[in-house]
């Protein structure tokens, strides 16, 4: 899957990921907030122009707001869900109980899922490990799993304090699957090779979510394939060249933002954080 992230995962990159491996794609976080205010910058990001699968990702911890969006929501093509962000480590949204804050209201996750499920959507998670250290150490993370009937978790295995150089923490996943109780968990963090993906298969996750390394490199998913023993067509695994032709050509079909054309061609083929190909 590929993540959602702010200022690059517009329409055109998800569907340039998508052609090369990605299974699933996130709209960047928006306020529900924001949508019901008709501000024109978070309404584009949930206007789709293809039927590439994807997920809109929500900020929400108001149930009410929640519910008059979706009132007003009409699916597309290539809809698969909502996602909602319990990972966000803006101190901001944390203060306004939102993002990274949902992880320890899991109670008040439930409900907004439930919520999504009334509509007949599907639902997910995306989360991090606590806020901080102490919140993880209490690992009050595995009460969403534990206790909300989502559809799917992606758990980014990181607080909200930790930065987005320091490492990720693998070891635990076996915990969260079997709280998971059979729904499949989604590792995302620092996966940038094929040993990593195997090392996470092995401990039982669902699939994985890639951010950062499928922004320096947008074949990526396919490359992993590949080099995990599915049969990937040569010419599906490109060089930055003809990855950056293939953006600009989708970018024409879309009517993609020149905002992020300029974001997207700053990154592809650089090293991103400790991250690079
Ligand atoms: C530039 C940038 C923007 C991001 N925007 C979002 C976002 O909108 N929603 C979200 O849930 N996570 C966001 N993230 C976090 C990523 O989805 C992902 O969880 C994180 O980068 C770890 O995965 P990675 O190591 O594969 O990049 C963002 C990360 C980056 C680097």
């Amino acid at each position: 899957m590929l993540a959602p992230l702010e200022g690059y995962s517009d329409g055109v990159l998800r569907t340039l990921c998508h052609r090369h491996g990605a299974d699933l794609t996130f709209t960047e976080m928006a306020h529900v907030e924001s949508f019901l205010r008709g501000n024109r910058q978070a309404l584009e990001k949930i206007t789709i122009h293809d039927s590439t699968p994807v997920q809109i990702q929500l900020l929400t911890g108001k149930e009410e707001h929640l519910e008059a969006f979706l009132a007003g929501f009409e699916p597309f093509p290539g809809f698969e869900g909502f996602n909602l962000n319990l990972s966000c480590p803006s101190p901001e949204v944390i203060r306004r109980g939102k993002g990274a804050a949902m992880i320890k209201r899991a109670t008040k996750t439930g409900r907004l899922v439930s919520i999504i499920h009334g509509h007949g959507y599907r639902a997910s998670l995306k989360m991090r490990l606590g806020t901080n250290a102490y919140e993880k150490s209490q690992k009050v993370y595995l009460n969403s799993l534990r206790g909300v009937d989502a559809d799917l978790y992606v758990v980014h295995a990181k607080t909200a304090s930790q930065e987005s150089a320091e490492g990720d923490d693998y070891s635990v996943f076996p915990e969260c699957i079997e709280a998971a109780r059979g729904i499949p968990v989604i590792a995302n963090g620092g996966i940038d090779s094929a040993e990593k993906v195997r090392l996470l298969r092995d401990m039982g996750v669902g699939g994985v979510m890639i951010g950062r390394a499928a922004l320096s490199n947008p074949a990526i998913f396919d490359v992993l394939r590949n080099e995990l023993g599915f049969n990937v067509p040569a010419k599906a695994i490109q060089g930055v060249d003809e990855l950056k032709e293939e953006y600009d050509s989708i970018r024409a079909q879309l009517v993609g933002s020149e905002r992020y054309w300029g974001a997207f061609m700053g990154i592809i083929g650089k090293r991103t954080g400790t991250i690079y190909y």
